[in-house]
C-alpha cells in the first residue's frame, strides 16, 4: 500500500492545491494533507482553522486525510509511514526552491522520494500570498478557492464577500 503526503502551509488552502490533491490521490492508496504549523510566522489562518477548512473541502476524497505537523517534513513523513512526498510544481520558478527541498530531504531521510506534478495551466499563476493580496484589497477571489474559503479569507479582512 501506498501513502502519501501532500505538505504545505495552506494559508489558505486554493482551488491549485485542490487539484493537486485530487490527482495525487488518485496514484496513491492513502493521502494525509500535511498542514505545517510554522511557529516561525504568523499565518493569517490558525493551524486548527487551516485543518478544518481541509477537512470541509475534501470531504468527498475518501483516501484523504488532514494532519497538521511542527518540525522536520520529513521527520512528519516517516512517523506517518509515508515513503512518498507529494509536491506540485507551477513554473520553472518553483523549481529550484523544490529541488533544494527534495534533496534534502533524500539526505536527511535517504528512503523518502519526492513526487512532483505538474499544476494545471489553468492554475499556474495561482498562490495563497495572490489569494490573501487580492482578498485584503476586497478583489474578487472566487476564481481562486472554494466559497467557504472566500467567505473566510474575507472575514479575516474584514472585507465583505
Ligand atoms: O506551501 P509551502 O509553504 O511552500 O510548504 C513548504 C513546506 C511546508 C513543505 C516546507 O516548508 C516544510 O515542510 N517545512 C518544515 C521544515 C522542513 O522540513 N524543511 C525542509 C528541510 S530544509
Amino acid at each position: 500500500m501506498k501513502r502519501a503526503i501532500y505538505p504545505g502551509s495552506f494559508d489558505p488552502v486554493t482551488y491549485g492545491h485542490i487539484e493537486i490533491i485530487k490527482r495525487a490521490s488518485e496514484i496513491f492508496d492513502e493521502l494525509i494533507v500535511g498542514v505545517l504549523e510554522n511557529r516561525a510566522k504568523t499565518p493569517l489562518f490558525s493551524i486548527d482553522e487551516r485543518v478544518n477548512i481541509l477537512n470541509e473541502v475534501l470531504t468527498d476524497l475518501d483516501n484523504v486525510t488532514v494532519k497538521s505537523y511542527d518540525g522536520l517534513l520529513v521527520d512528519f513523513t516517516v512517523q506517518e509511514n509515508a515513503g512518498v512526498i507529494v509536491r506540485g510544481l507551477r513554473a520553472v520558478t518553483d523549481f529550484d526552491y523544490e529541488l533544494q527541498l527534495a534533496q534534502t530531504n533524500r539526505v536527511l531521510h535517504k528512503e523518502i522520494d519526492t513526487v512532483f506534478l505538474a499544476t494545471s495551466l489553468r492554475y499556474a499563476y495561482l498562490s495563497s500570498s495572490t489569494v490573501r493580496e487580492v482578498a485584503s484589497y476586497g478583489g474578487d477571489i472566487e476564481k481562486f478557492v472554494p466559497p467557504l474559503v472566500a467567505e473566510m479569507t474575507y472575514r479575516k479582512f474584514g472585507q465583505r464577500s
